[in-house]
């Protein structure tokens, strides 16, 4: 379907049940959103995107024709499940950062031998219910154990349960959406949360600026109404009156920096309220909402290893769109 005018972006917009208001002050996304606006340039973290009208359009954004990375990693996983179980081992634990869709982990836990159990961090508790109880059912020897966290601010994990090794899984290039300062710390508290273990990961790939350009600016709007949901998520919650027709979603690659960077761009020069201050936006004024880094195989290799992890295998498809790494984590060290 294409999202062509704005009314119909806000309906595609609107929540299935309004949120209760918040003041902006008593919510962590409203203190962001107030110092986002104060600050120049204005930029916000892309955490923000997804309350539920976001992750339902960050699903819809996985099955766009432009939108290669979700179907590539799917397919490698695919292809190289029974490889990757065989580095595994049996009694493996797998330890999910964000419980994503359930599709990608489902692929290993078929492949696995007696996978011992499954542990998907998240900070939606709802999501961790859900998905812990699908895969309950589907797997009734597993033992899933959701542990509600960010896993963003530090891993405080349960001890290994059972001989296997402990395996992360961070599927979907979700580390691209971190500065580069962010990955590393990530990358290092995986490194000493895995000890012993692996951590399997998946990073989209440096390539034709076309393609990248085209995903993020797929022709139905489907990534244009997920980059507006931050502001229609500030009038849902924080009482906000944003005017969505005057802002417009803006993605482009900066080869530079690879990273796609996305951002809310006013059309007009207008004021704001939030909080009880207002604040002036400029026309062409922009506020950063996404950066989303690309990787070179050996790039990454590199960050793995400034981490602790020691790179193993790495798998891509054929048009080197995607890759996904196995990095061997570090042993213990011994007191
Ligand atoms: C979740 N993350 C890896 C997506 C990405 O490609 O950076 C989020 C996204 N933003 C726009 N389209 C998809």
């Amino acid at each position: 379907m294409l999202i062509s005018s704005f009314a119909q972006l806000a309906g595609e917009l609107a929540p299935p049940a309004p949120a209760p208001v918040r003041s902006a002050e008593h919510s962590p996304f409203g203190r962001d959103l107030v110092a986002a606006l104060a600050n120049r340039p204005h930029a916000i973290s892309p955490k923000y995107f997804y309350d539920a009208a976001g992750s339902h359009l960050f699903d819809r954004i996985c099955e766009l024709p432009e939108y290669y990375p979700t179907r590539t990693e799917l397919a490698i996983l695919q292809r190289c499940a029974p490889e990757i179980a065989q580095l595994a081992g049996p009694q493996a634990e797998i330890v999910e950062f964000g419980a994503g869709s359930l599709r990608k982990v489902r692929l290993l836990l078929q492949a696995f031998e007696r996978p011992a159990r499954y542990l998907p961090i998240d900070i939606s508790g709802e999501h961790l219910a859900t998905a812990a109880t699908l895969l309950r059912a589907e797997f009734p020897q597993l033992d899933v154990q959701p542990v509600v966290a960010d896993y963003t601010q530090g891993l405080g994990l349960p001890h290994a349960a059972g001989p296997g090794r402990r395996i992360g899984f961070f599927p979907g290039s979700t580390l691209g959406n971190f500065t580069p300062e962010e990955a590393l710390a990530f990358l290092e508290h995986a490194a000493e949360a895995l000890h012993g273990g692996a951590l399997l990961l998946g990073a989209d790939l440096v390539k034709d600026p076309q393609l990248l350009h085209a995903a993020y600016n797929d022709a139905q709007g489907v990534t244009a109404a997920f980059n507006l949901n931050l502001l229609a998520r500030a009038n849902r919650e924080l009482g906000a009156r944003f005017a969505l027709d005057q802002f417009a979603h803006y993605a482009f690659y900066n080869a530079p920096l690879q990273r796609i960077e996305m951002h809310l761009v006013s059309r007009q020069r207008q004021s704001v309220a939030l909080a009880g201050q207002r604040f002036e936006l400029d026309e062409g004024e922009s506020l950063h909402t996404e950066n989303s880094y690309k990787f070179t195989v050996d790039g990454l290799r590199a960050l793995a290893r400034r981490a602790g992890f020691r790179p193993g295998p790495v798998w891509t498809d054929p048009q080197r769109l995607f890759s996904v790494h196995w990095l061997h984590a570090p042993e213990r060290k011994s007191p």
